[in-house]
């Protein structure tokens, strides 16, 4: 058990001397009324982490909750870490200044504390964010490496604009391959992760490494086999008396990974802001006793998102 038993408030080293919180809001939000209405329940409940994306199309209604919130004077901008991402479309070392501006504007913001690659995929460089043939593949650029990309996030970190730079969606072997290269390492590597995908050689990886290991979709994104229902789960949360999605997010700090959940619903943001922990026996019987693997998203293996319906 942690020395505190407060999940919600835990938070996490990063490589450049700050720290981030354990517990993150993510506001993949298909409807943006609905995103910015949960953005600003978030704030409310506690959350003091907002993940967001270009790709997202949330930057605009994220930027305008946190500034109702800040307006109001009870949060402050720089208690809140807020973290956006370079779309595939961005890569070329050139685009991904207007890139980072753009989404600083849309947000409100005048920094940001992580700025991710959204994936290791370069796509045709434009403004149609899901470029096609004609058969309807996506079209790839294959002029620019991920390595070329990152020294271009390790340009924006030399003029103070973001406080920390990371990795989004990728594999153990690209995190290293990064790493090994980077002038400044990465701070945060931003996966899929759950106790039907849990990455442990990754995770451990990166605690090695000073990373702090970011896992999305903690519940399992509401998908089929339905994580919530799985009857170790259940069985726990009966026994510990918290709800499912409690002891999904507990089990993830308490392994030593951050965490983003999503819900559009108060009262489950509420729910999911009220985090404690779990005895490590139940921590173990997770990790121990939960045998099915499942990967709900397909994004690292194309770059197209998996959670992101086809059109928007
Ligand atoms: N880098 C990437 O490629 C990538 C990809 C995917 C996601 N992400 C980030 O990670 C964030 C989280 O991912 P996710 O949306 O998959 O998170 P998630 O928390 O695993 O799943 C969200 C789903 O769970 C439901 N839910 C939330 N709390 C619940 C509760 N207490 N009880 C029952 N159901 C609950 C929500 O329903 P309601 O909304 O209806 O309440 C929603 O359908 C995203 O918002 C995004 O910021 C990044």
């Amino acid at each position: 058990m942690p020395a505190t038993d407060n999940l919600r408030s835990t938070t996490m080293p990063l490589n450049n001397g700050s720290a981030i919180p354990a517990l993150g809001f993510g506001t993949l939000i298909p409807d943006p009324v609905a995103t910015k209405a949960a953005t600003k329940t978030a704030l409310q409940a506690g959350f003091r982490l907002l993940d967001t994306a270009e790709r997202y199309r949330t930057e605009r209604e994220v930027g305008e909750a946190m500034r109702e919130v800040f307006d109001r004077g009870t949060v402050k901008r720089e208690d809140v870490f807020v973290i956006t991402k370079l779309w595939n479309t961005n890569h070329r070392p050139q685009r991904v200044k207007p890139a980072f501006a753009s989404s600083l504007e849309r947000l409100q913001l005048d920094y940001v504390d992580l700025y991710l690659i959204h994936t290791p995929f370069a796509f045709q460089p434009g403004d149609e964010q899901d470029p096609r043939d004609a058969s309807g593949a996506v079209i790839y650029d294959k002029s620019v490496t991920l390595l070329d990309t990152w020294r271009a996030l390790e340009g924006l970190m030399d003029e103070g604009r973001c406080k920390a730079i990371g990795l989004s969606d990728v594999n153990l072997q690209q995190a290293k391959a990064i790493f090994d290269a980077a002038r400044i390492k990465p701070a945060v590597v931003h996966v899929e992760s759950h106790p039907y995908l849990p990455e442990w050689d990754l995770l451990n990886y990166c605690k090695r490494n000073g990373i702090v290991f970011q896992a999305f979709a903690a519940l399992g994104h509401s998908s089929e086999p339905r994580l919530l229902d799985d009857p170790v789960v259940t069985a726990i949360a009966a026994r510990v008396d918290k709800t499912p999605a409690q002891v999904l997010l507990a089990w993830a700090i308490q392994r030593g990974s951050a965490l983003l959940t999503t819900s559009k619903t108060p009262a489950r943001i509420k729910e999911n802001f009220d985090v404690s922990a779990i005895p490590d026996d139940a921590v173990r019987e997770i990790t121990e006793g939960v045998k099915s693997r499942v990967r709900f998203n397909a994004v690292v293996e194309t770059g197209i998102p998996g959670f992101i319906p086809r059109g928007n």
